[in-house]
């Protein structure tokens, strides 16, 4: 519960700043990708940066610079299919509550439009991104964010964990 609360005011009072610019130029070069990152609510730009950074921080030592440029790329984009879902700070923390207290009532409730953008945003990311001119562990990342990593093997799993470790953290 403190941890919600801290994350609810982390998300009111969310800001970008001129550092976070020029981090988007470097790792989303094409300006369709930069504008569509910027479509999200701030709070879900802040949430996506940040989680970038701490790949940045924890794993750059065991990251060569093609895994790093996949996973900073997929840290900006995992959460863009929560785009124009309805989701923001409230309904969030809402969404958060009901999937706790009743999970099965609430996986149910996806006709509610935010309640289906906490649920299936990263298959909705996956279809949007797959507009764009990316490499498919992009895609894999995004889609695969929520699922239980112990499944995903290979060289695209090891960057999907190390993804849904670094989302945990923020
Ligand atoms: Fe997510
Ligand atoms: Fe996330």
């Amino acid at each position: 519960m403190k941890q919600r609360i801290k994350q609810f005011l982390k998300a009111i009072t969310a800001k970008i700043v001129l550092e976070d610019e020029e981090f988007l130029n470097k790792y989303l070069k094409d300006q369709r990708l930069k504008g569509l990152f910027r479509q999200l609510p701030v709070f879900e730009q802040r949430h996506s940066l940040d989680v970038a950074y701490t790949i940045l921080e924890k794993y750059s030592q065991v990251l060569d610079d093609n895994e790093k440029n996949l996973l900073i790329k997929g840290a900006l984009l995992h959460d863009v299919g929560k785009i124009g879902t309805g989701l923001n700070p409230l309904t969030k923390s809402l969404a958060v509550v009901i999937d706790k207290l009743f999970p099965q009532i609430a996986k149910k409730l996806t006709f509610i439009k935010f309640i289906d953008g906490y649920y299936n945003h990263p298959i909705k990311g996956g279809q949007i991104l797959k507009k764009y001119d990316l490499p498919p562990d992009v895609i894999y990342l995004v889609e695969n964010h929520h699922k239980n990593s112990k499944n995903h093997y290979g060289h695209s799993g090891k960057l999907l964990k190390i993804l849904m470790d670094c989302d945990d953290l923020n």
